[in-house]
């Protein structure tokens, strides 16, 4: 599969990486605004091209990975499903149900792959952990949570703060709200949501209460603060927990208050959701059977409720 990633930011560097680890990848180049900084990455990465995105959109690339900012994700979405390409974006992908809705039909309408990137669902931990809900390890499961607090030092400018398309809830929200939603398999109820949100600012802290048919849910993020990264189940006989969540490859559970580590591979962090999207590609298939259009709808049905 011949990819290119559009958006030559911090986020580019770490999925090119990832790119060069996956053996049905072929990194062709970069496309940004600003061809020098994609002639600049190309030549970081040893790969042959680079362009605007409209040099790629008329290439005979298969697929384009979108790590631009958050506001320019659905026009790009757009441009690129046009132009007959699969497509991997960022989270969070999209920012109302009906925009994913329209990107969803427009996939379907020119016959490519659309998917989320949300990493933390492709991780080998994640799959143990799920697979231990099912099989009971822990009892029943009674109480869900995750964390990501982490500070940042973004200008008043920054992307982050856009009221729209950023804020802690929208941006570290959807890593938890899904990796929950995948765990369970259930889409929750909001039950109560606090941050420090305002009428002309994007929340830098949230904390939110779900409902996961009687499994309660809390998510706790920030952009602002450093703090918990944890993702915590707990059962009625014992709980899983797992530092750094969305990357990671160990946790732990304790049943009976007796300690087990949980130690999974991790060749890295981006790998295992970009393998699975270059097989989704190679076997012509045209939606994830994990992150699909109802994962992110799932998704946004809770995060998106912050701009209400
Ligand atoms: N999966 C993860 O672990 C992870 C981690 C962090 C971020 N992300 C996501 O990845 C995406 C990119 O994040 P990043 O931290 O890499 O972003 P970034 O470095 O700030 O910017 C990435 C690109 O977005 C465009 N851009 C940035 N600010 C812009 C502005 N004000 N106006 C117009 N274009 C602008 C530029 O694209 P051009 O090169 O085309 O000009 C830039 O190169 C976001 O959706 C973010 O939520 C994911």
């Amino acid at each position: 599969m011949k990819l290119a990633i559009f958006g030559c930011g911090k986020i580019a560097n770490r999925i090119a990486a990832s790119c060069k680890l996956t053996d049905n990848i072929e990194l062709v180049g970069f496309g940004s605004k600003d061809p020098a900084k994609a002639e600049e990455y190309a030549r970081k990465y040893g790969c042959p091209d680079f362009g605007d995105y409209d040099h790629f959109l008329n290439s005979d690339i298969d697929a384009v990975y979108i790590a631009n900012y958050n506001a320019g994700h659905e026009a790009l979405i757009r441009r690129c499903l046009e132009h007959h390409k699969n497509v991997i974006c960022e989270k969070p992908m999209l920012f109302s149900e009906k925009q994913v809705n329209e990107a969803f039909d427009l996939a379907q309408e020119n016959g490519v792959l659309l998917m989320e990137a949300l990493k933390s669902v492709f991780l080998p931990l994640n799959l143990k952990i799920k697979k231990m809900i099912e099989d009971k390890a822990i009892g029943d499961i009674t109480d869900v949570y995750a964390a990501f607090m982490r500070g940042g030092d973004h200008p008043a400018d920054h992307w982050i703060n856009d009221p729209e398309t950023g804020g802690a809830f929208m941006d570290l929200g959807s890593y938890c709200v899904g990796t929950l939603n995948f765990l369970t398999g259930i889409r929750p109820k909001l039950i109560k949501l606090e941050s420090d949100r305002t009428k002309e600012t994007a929340e830098t802290s949230a904390e939110a209460l779900l409902d996961y048919d009687g499994i309660k849910g809390r998510v706790c993020v920030s952009n602002s603060k450093d703090g918990d990264m944890t993702l915590i189940i707990s059962g009625t006989k014992g709980y899983i927990r797992a530092d750094d969540f969305w990357k990671s490859g160990s946790g732990y559970y304790e049943v009976d208050g007796k300690r087990y580590e949980i130690a999974e591979e991790l060749i890295s962090d981006f790998y295992y959701e970009l393998k699975h999207f270059a097989d989704l590609v190679d076997n012509g298939i045209k939606e994830s059977p994990v992150m699909d259009r109802m994962a992110s709808l799932d998704i946004l049905h809770i995060t998106a409720k912050i701009k209400e």
